[in-house]
């Protein structure tokens, strides 16, 4: 943490211009999950997930100057109107950046934000809108400290501002696959940002699509930050935490060596894991629900019968996540028409994707 700290720059070699920018930042999908955490935002077992393409949050910053202000003057638009649930949430996490950000007690910043996927959707979005308002403030440091908002220092810093906002937003910053916590195999892993992990990406999975099935598309029942507070009197946490560790570790085998098989079988045990953690907690919370499981069952059977490589993962709800090779698309498409629409709300087609990219920052309304 002391690198960012340190790294910071004197306030008074800031020169703050008004001016304005704009980031594009994914959403992603664990694979290895997050869940437990301790300190300011630091996890309780390393994770690993694919960055995405077609869920995104869009974060855009006009700011200016102001004389020294106790917190940080902001406002917020979310898709054109305030939100006031939103700004309470950016008000707190400003407040929390000041130490990383010593100017933003002397700037006015007029935020705006509208996700790709509908708000009520039941997708996570606070990894794409987290990661999106990490990378404008990191601009907007770039760009009053006279330096590039690119490269790997940038996107260092970008990744530990975006995890004080959410954890899994650490991961959205790069491209492919991103790993957050310290993991020892891992030279430079750390619990404080996310690491690139591109490298080791066997081609079989690098056209990977994540099919999203809305079970149901209503509130989340635990917030993720309760549910991680949970984990704290989980009487299975600890040996929880090993295995997160120890599973990560063949997993990374495993994508290496383009092992599809191997892959789905650690990508769905890690997801009925996390669910069971929950149904373990003290409250127990169910988040699958009847049809959730119709649809696992229903895929275990496509795959006995055709043998095609399609897995499932879950967050902390009742959607379902398909993961597989984009040759498969047709034969999922036919098998999704004919078995699982009448299960299902809609769908969201996504695929592993590039990461964050800049944006014009012209408000769109205002
Ligand atoms: C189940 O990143 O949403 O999706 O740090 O409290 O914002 P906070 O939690 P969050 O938790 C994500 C939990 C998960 C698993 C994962 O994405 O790794």
């Amino acid at each position: 943490m002391e690198q960012f700290i340190n790294s910071r720059e004197n306030p008074e070699e800031y020169s703050i211009i008004p001016g304005s920018t704009g980031w594009r930042s994914p959403s992603n999908i664990a694979i290895i999950k997050y869940w437990g955490k301790h300190g300011n935002q630091l996890p309780r077992n390393p994770s690993l997930s694919f960055t995405l393409t077609s869920a995104y949050t869009e974060t855009r910053i006009q700011y200016k100057p102001i004389a020294d202000n106790i917190s940080p003057a902001f406002s917020f638009r979310f898709e054109g109107v305030e939100n006031p649930a939103f700004s309470s949430r950016i008000q707190k996490y400003l407040s929390h950046l000041e130490p990383y950000f010593p100017f933003l007690g002397k700037v006015d910043l007029a935020i705006s934000s509208g996700n790709s996927f509908p708000h009520s959707s039941g997708i996570a979005s606070s990894a794409s809108a987290m990661s999106a308002l990490a990378f404008c403030l990191c601009s907007m440091e770039a760009a009053f400290t006279g330096k590039e908002d690119s490269g790997p220092d940038f996107l260092r810093k970008a990744s530990f501002i975006a995890r004080l906002g959410s954890g899994s937003a650490c991961r959205s910053v790069y491209p492919g696959i991103a790993l957050w916590g310290r993991q020892d195999q891992v030279h430079g892993s750390s619990d404080l940002f996310a690491l690139p992990m591109g490298h080791i990406l066997h081609p079989v999975f690098g056209d990977f699509r994540d099919t999203i099935l809305l079970v149901s598309s209503g509130q989340k029942k635990v917030s993720s930050s309760a549910g991680h507070s949970l984990m704290d009197n989980n009487p299975y946490a600890t040996i929880r935490y090993q295995n997160a560790g120890k599973r990560l570790s063949r997993l990374i085998d495993v994508i290496e060596a383009g092992d599809l098989n191997e892959f789905g079988n650690i990508a769905e045990a890690e997801a009925l894991e996390l669910h069971a953690l929950m149904m373990a907690s003290s409250p127990p919370f169910i988040l699958m629900l009847p049809d959730t499981l119709a649809i696992i069952h229903a895929l275990h059977k496509f795959r006995a019968d055709t043998g095609y490589p399609v897995y499932f993962t879950l967050d902390a709800g009742p959607n379902i996540h398909l993961l597989y090779p984009a040759r498969l698309v047709s034969e999922v498409n036919r098998w999704l028409e004919a078995e699982i629409a009448p299960l299902i709300e809609g769908r969201i087609e996504d695929a592993i994707g590039k990461g964050p990219v800049k944006i014009s920052s012209e408000f769109a309304s205002h």
